[in-house]
């Protein structure tokens, strides 16, 4: 087991970003640095603008009284509002957090959510005196399948998806969430994350698809094109579509240390290399909109920041759908409160996310619009924006042809993609021959993880932090143990327990399977990118001495640094965080009768992934980088094509 002074060592010795970070960074700044528009890259957003649509918002704009434009620039939890509420308080948007769900009940049957969709949006469009109907627009977390929807197919998080190296596959599940969504009436995706995260101990790493920006920038086109159609089609949810978010804008994965929320302290020209990519090629996708991070830039909170919310994002880089606050984010701005922020809009966010003290706050923002602090102007153009994308949406239209077809959340085509995709998206690490398993052996499936769903989804599944659930929260899933179980008694094979491991019973191999408990955000950040779980390590020991050839299938969020376990495996497979269809890890886990593979690995890290010998004291900076699997990495059965 690794000691805690060992850990503080490595901490003050090695310098590899992607095992422990930066830990010598530059003392925060708390003064704001200047921004310079004409460094940062042209961006158009395509499929956006169109006079004739310009033409209606106008007469609708014309008719909103100032408490209705009010209104439309926030958007509350549902969570923290009945639909009566909307009659006095006439809300753009709401939103179901990782947390909420119909009547408080997170397990909600889908129809549930429909209810509420249609509940919500009918007294939006409501004839009342006074009153302008205009449809409300209803977003939800969907960021690797409908995940907050119980019985919905859950995909690989999104660094699985990176290892694929498949832009195509990242498109196909993007439209599956889309028709998903679509069918419970929902409008809108918080998704994709285009975080580009340097420094693994953040604890949102699996969020992101690569450290490289590259990878990045291609996804996120393909993600929206997914989720909303391409954007001469202006998808519409009338052919199930949905509206994207590239987040969080900008710098969210370049935190100092990896801490969530925290300070990106790198230069301009660093901000724009990594981590402005993704916006670039969203924003000529047609990305509907952006969601302002958390995090600060050079000391400065992004949600304050007009420089790069309104003269980069909106000017330099043409952005003309809507930026969305974070939950509460606004409340994080020096002098700003959960109820009162005026600072944030007039910086450039567009809509808060208020999930707090939303009354107070309307009736704050519509005195700061009364009084002229927030000026009529930057008012009227974020209600311009965020009417743009209803009508782009399709949602003043009443057919929703979508609706209801629960089928999507879970058709058995949706569960081969999502099979599918884990399969892609598996790394082998090591494999000195006991890879692949012959289906006609007697295999040993055991760990932590050989059967839980919940750590194979990891966080936003079902629940936000998804370490609240069970199996039994994810009717229809399939276990890694159980997907090994069927492939192998398919091939004359079968599945042992280690009671016996030298008799009759005794494994040919054993596939042990461990890895991270799940985590969101803030809860996952670590001081040190070290797997440091011990019975794992006991279990691959034991049969290893008992002359057992050993599998480790690691289920992670991230990269970790984890030796003494690869040294106790005879093979190493990254499977990242794959959802709910462990059968694509036994596709290419157990080969067919004779041994031959089902399916090759394909899968490649997108991050560089330590396995240096335990750094001693005497370590350089640089040595520890050197000792890893870099990004690209990953082995085959089969030889490479040159
Ligand atoms: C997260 C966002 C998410 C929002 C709504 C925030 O805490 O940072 O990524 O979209 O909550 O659930
Ligand atoms: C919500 C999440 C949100 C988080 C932030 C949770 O209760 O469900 O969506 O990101 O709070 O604190």
């Amino acid at each position: 087991m690794i000691q805690e002074s060992s850990l503080r060592r490595l901490g003050a010795v090695c310098a590899c970003a992607a095992l422990i970070g930066s830990a010598a960074s530059a003392a925060p700044q708390t003064a704001a640095d200047a921004v310079n528009p004409q460094n940062w890259p042209q961006a158009h957003s395509r499929g956006l603008v169109n006079a004739a649509t310009e033409a209606r918002i106008d007469q609708l704009l014309a008719r909103l009284s100032l408490e209705e434009k009010v209104g439309q620039i926030i958007q509350t939890d549902i969570g923290a509002i009945v639909p009566e509420d909307l009659r006095r308080y006439p809300l753009g948007s709401i939103l179901a957090g990782g947390g909420s769900g119909p009547n408080g009940d997170e397990r909600a049957p889908a129809n549930a959510w429909l209810r509420w969709s249609r509940m919500l949006r009918a007294v939006s469009l409501e004839p009342r005196p006074g009153h302008t109907p205009v449809p409300l627009l209803f977003g939800i977390d969907a960021v690797h399948g409908h995940n907050n929807v119980f019985g919905a197919v859950i995909y690989p998080h999104n660094i699985g998806l990176g290892a694929a190296h498949d832009p195509e596959l990242v498109r196909r599940i993007g439209a599956a969430t889309a028709a998903a969504v679509a069918a419970t009436g929902i409008d809108w995706t918080f998704a994709p994350t285009l975080a580009v995260p340097q420094d693994v101990r953040w604890g949102r790493s699996y969020e992101g698809f690569a450290q490289d920006p590259t990878l990045v920038r291609e996804y996120a086109r393909a993600a929206v094109e997914g989720l909303q159609g391409p954007p001469e089609l202006a998808g519409k949810v009338q052919s199930g579509k949905v509206a994207a978010t590239a987040k969080h804008f900008v710098g969210d994965g370049g935190t100092a240390d990896g801490v969530d929320q925290g300070d990106t302290q790198v230069a301009e020209n660093e901000l724009i290399r990594l981590h402005a990519q993704g916006y670039v090629s969203a924003i000529d996708a047609g990305v509907l909109t952006v969601m302002a991070s958390y995090s600060s830039w050079r000391g400065q909170k992004m949600h304050g920041n007009r420089q790069l919310l309104t003269d980069v994002l909106k000017g330099r880089m043409g952005f003309e759908g809507f930026v969305i606050g974070d939950w509460d984010g606004h409340a994080q701005l020096p002098g700003c409160r959960s109820d009162r922020c005026p600072q944030a809009i007039n910086a450039g966010v567009d809509m808060f996310m208020a999930p707090y003290h939303w009354k107070e706050l309307y009736d704050n923002t519509l005195a700061a619009a009364r009084s002229g602090e927030i000026p009529a102007s930057r008012l009227n153009d974020a209600v311009r924006r965020i009417l743009r994308v209803k009508f782009r949406l399709g949602l003043f239209e009443t057919a929703r042809p979508y609706e209801g077809r629960m089928e999507l959340l879970n058709s058995s085509e949706n569960r081969s993609l999502a099979r599918e995709a884990v399969r892609r998206s598996l790394v082998l690490l090591k494999n000195g021959g006991a890879l692949p398993i012959r289906a006609s052996a007697r295999v040993l499936v055991t760990g932590p993880g050989a059967d839980s769903i919940p750590m194979q989804c990891g966080g936003w599944c079902v629940t936000w932090q998804g370490n609240d659930t069970s199996n039994a929260d994810f009717p229809g899933a399939q276990s890694v143990g159980a997907a090994i179980k069927q492939a192998v008694e398919s091939g004359g094979g079968r599945v042992v327990d280690d009671s016996d491991l030298s008799g009759e019973n005794r494994p040919d191999v054993a596939v042990v399977v461990y890895g991270e408990q799940p985590y969101a955000e803030t809860h996952g950040d670590l001081q040190f990118a070290l797997f440091n779980v011990g019975e794992p390590l006991t279990q691959l020991k034991r049969l290893q001495r008992a002359g057992i050839p050993t599998v480790s299938v690691f289920l992670s969020g991230r990269p970790l640094w984890l030796r003494p376990q690869l040294d106790a495996s005879d093979a190493f497979v990254a499977a990242w965080l794959p959802g709910t269809e462990g059968g694509g890890i036994a596709d290419v886990l157990i080969g067919d009768a004779a041994g031959r593979p089902r399916h090759d690995f394909s899968g490649r890290l997108s991050f560089d992934w330590p396995n240096g010998s335990y750094p001693t004291g005497t370590t350089r900076a640089g040595e520890v980088r050197g000792d890893s699997w870099p990004a690209g990495f990953g082995l085959r059965y089969a030889p490479r094509a040159q």
